[in-house]
C-alpha cells in the first residue's frame, strides 16, 4: 500500500490491511464462487489498495435465497416493531462510534474529504437510521366503511387495511455517496421489516462492507442484510432480474435506471429510481450577490460536482451577472485541491480515470461549442484524478454542457433578462431533480416555486437535505422518493381486508 496510513484510525488501518475483502451472504463473509475479483483503487494516488469479490449470478442467487429465507424466519419475520426499532438504533450508535473509520474509508476509496464525509455522509446516514427507527413502531393501516350495495341491507362488515413488508429488496447504489446511499436504502427497508441484498458500486464498496460488519454486531439475524459486490453488467443485472426480488431501489444514471425499470416490470417488482439531474439555480436581481456566489459555488463544487442534485447551470439576472460570475471565479480559484485525507484540501480527485475522461471530454465540448471559459478547464497538474473547478459562460443554454449531466466540477453561467423566461429555460430539461432560487423577494419566490418542475426547490441554499424531507425527481430524474415517510411507504405493500360479520 503506497498511501500514507500512519495517521489513519487503527480500525481503518486494520480493515485496509486485509486487502482481499469479502462479501456478506447469509451471515457469512465469502468470496465469489468462481473466485473472480475486482481491484479497489485510491483515486488520489492512482494506486490499487485491495480487491473485492466479483459476484456471479450464482452468488447473487444465493444472496437472494438467503434474503427470502430470512423473511419467514421467526427471528426477523415475527420480530416486534419495537425490537426492530432498537436494533436500528443500536446500528446507528455503532456507526457513530466508528464514524471516523467510515469517513476515512470513504476518503480513500472515493477521493472525497474525510472531514466532510464524517460530518455529512456519515452524519446524515446515522441520523437517517435513527429517523427510520422511529417509523418501525408507527406503521399503520386504516379502518374503512364499506357499502357492498349488491348484498342484502342487513349484512354487516368489518374492513381495514394493513401494511406489510414488500419482501426481498434489491438495492443498487452509485459511487458518489457510497455510505450515505447504503443508509438511504437499508434504513427504510429494515424499518419496514424487509430483507435486502445491497450491491454497492464496484468503484466504492469498502464502506458498505464495513457497514456489513456493524450490521452483524448490531445483532440483525443472518440473511436479513446481504451485501454482494461486483459490476453492473454481471452482478447488478443478475440481481434486478431475479424473480424472487420484490422491490428494486436504485440510485445512479438515468440510462441504467431505464434498463432497471424495464427489468423490474418483467417480474412486477416494485421500483424506485433516483437518477440524474441538471439542476438549475436562478439568481434574481434583488438577491445578495455575495451570498448567491458563495451558495452557488458550493452547490456545484461540493463533492467535486459528483452530486445528483449539483447546481450545474446557473441563470443570473443580467444586472448582476458580471458581479456574481467574477466572484464565482475568485471562489473557484481559491479552492485548494488535495487528497481526502489532507485536512487543508477542499476538493479531492474525481472517483476514477473513466470519470476524469468523461468530465474532460465535456469541458472540451464546451470549448468547441463556443462557451467562454472563465476559469479552470483542465486536469490539475498532479497525480490523481483532479479537475480544476471550472466555470463557463454562455448566452445559449441549448449547448451540450448546459443540457447533459457532467457529474464533475463544471458550472455553466447563463444571463437572463426576464424571470419568466429564466423559469422556462430552467424547466426546458429532460431532468427535474432539484432547483434553487436566490432572492429575498418573498412574493416573487412564492410565485416561482410552483412553476419549477423539480422534486426539490431550495431557496437561498442548495443541497439542503434532511431525513424527514422526501428526495427524488420529476421527469427522467426518477420514480418515487428516498428519505421521509414516502420512502418507508415504498417498502410496504397494502393489504385490504374485508370480513363479513
Ligand atoms: P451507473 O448508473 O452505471 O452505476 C450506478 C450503479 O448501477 C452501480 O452500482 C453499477 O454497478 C450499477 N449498474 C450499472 N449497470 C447496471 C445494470 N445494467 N444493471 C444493474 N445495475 C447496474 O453510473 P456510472 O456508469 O458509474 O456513472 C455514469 C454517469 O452516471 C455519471 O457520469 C453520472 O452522470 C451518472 N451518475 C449519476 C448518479 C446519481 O446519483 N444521479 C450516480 C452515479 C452516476
Ligand atoms: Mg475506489
Amino acid at each position: 500500500m503506497t498511501q500514507r496510513t500512519s495517521n489513519l484510525d487503527s480500525k481503518t488501518q486494520a480493515f485496509l490491511a486485509r486487502q482481499t475483502h469479502r462479501m456478506l451472504i447469509g451471515g457469512d463473509w465469502v468470496d465469489a464462487l468462481d473466485d473472480k475479483r475486482i481491484q479497489v483503487e485510491n483515486p488520489a494516488e492512482e494506486t490499487i489498495i485491495g480487491s473485492i469479490p466479483s459476484a456471479h449470478s450464482d452468488d447473487v442467487h444465493k444472496a437472494v435465497s438467503c434474503a427470502k429465507n430470512a423473511l419467514s424466519q421467526d427471528d426477523w419475520g415475527r420480530m416486534r416493531p419495537s425490537a426492530r426499532q432498537n436494533m436500528l438504533l443500536k446500528l446507528a450508535d455503532l456507526i457513530e462510534r466508528d464514524a471516523r473509520t467510515i469517513a476515512e474509508l470513504e476518503a480513500i476509496d472515493n477521493g472525497k474529504s474525510a472531514a466532510v464525509a464524517q460530518a455529512v455522509d456519515v452524519g446524515l446516514g446515522l441520523e437517517f437510521f435513527r429517523y427510520m427507527a422511529g417509523w418501525a413502531t408507527k406503521i399503520e393501516g386504516s379502518t374503512l366503511d364499506v357499502s357492498m350495495p349488491f348484498l342484502p341491507p342487513e349484512a354487516e362488515f368489518s374492513a381495514y387495511t394493513r401494511r406489510e413488508p414488500v419482501g426481498v429488496v434489491a438495492a443498487i447504489i452509485p459511487w458518489n455517496f457510497p455510505f450515505l446511499m447504503a443508509c438511504w436504502k437499508l434504513a427504510p427497508a429494515l424499518a419496514a421489516g424487509c430483507t435486502i441484498v445491497l450491491k454497492p458500486a464496484e468503484q466504492t464498496s469498502l464502506s458498505a462492507l464495513y457497514l456489513g460488519e456493524l450490521i452483524g454486531e448490531a445483532g440483525f439475524p443472518d440473511g436479513v442484510v446481504n451485501i454482494v459486490t461486483g459490476d453492473g453488467q454481471t452482478t447488478g443485472s443478475a440481481l434486478v432480474s431475479h424473480p424472487d426480488v420484490n422491490k428494486i431501489s436504485f440510485t445512479g444514471s438515468t440510462e441504467v435506471g431505464q434498463i432497471i425499470g424495464r427489468a423490474a416490470m418483467d417480474n412486477m417488482a416494485r421500483v424506485t429510481l433516483e437518477l440524474g439531474g441538471k439542476s438549475p439555480m436562478i439568481v434574481l436581481a434583488d438577491c445578495d450577490p455575495e451570498k448567491a456566489a458563495q451558495g452557488t459555488a458550493a452547490a456545484i463544487f461540493f463533492n467535486q460536482g459528483q452530486t445528483c442534485s449539483a447546481g450545474s447551470r446557473v441563470y443570473i439576472h443580467r444586472s448582476i451577472f458580471d458581479t456574481v460570475v467574477d466572484r464565482l471565479a475568485e471562489l473557484a480559484e481559491a479552492i485548494p485541491l488535495g487528497s481526502g485525507l489532507d485536512p487543508d484540501a477542499q476538493m479531492g480527485p474525481l472517483v476514477s480515470q473513466i470519470q476524469l475522461d468523461r468530465v474532460c471530454s465535456y469541458i472540451e465540448k464546451g470549448r468547441q461549442e463556443g462557451a467562454r471559459l472563465v476559469t479552470g478547464g483542465e486536469r490539475a497538474d498532479r497525480k490523481g484524478y483532479y479537475v480544476k473547478p471550472t466555470i463557463f459562460v454562455s448566452e445559449d443554454d441549448s449547448i451540450v454542457i448546459a443540457k447533459e449531466e457532467i457529474f464533475g466540477p463544471v458550472l455553466v453561467a447563463i444571463p437572463f433578462d426576464n424571470v419568466d423566461d429564466a423559469v422556462d429555460r430552467a424547466n426546458d430539461s429532460r431532468y427535474g431533480l432539484a432547483a434553487s432560487i436566490w432572492s429575498n423577494d418573498l412574493s416573487q419566490v412564492q410565485t416561482l416555486i410552483p412553476k419549477l418542475k423539480a422534486g426539490t426547490v431550495w431557496v437561498n441554499g442548495h443541497n439542503m437535505l434532511d431525513a424527514n424531507m422526501p428526495f427524488g425527481g420529476y421527469k427522467l430524474s426518477g420514480v418515487g422518493r428516498d428519505m421521509g415517510k414516502q420512502s418507508l411507504d415504498s417498502y410496504l405493500e397494502t393489504k385490504a381486508v374485508v370480513m363479513a360479520l
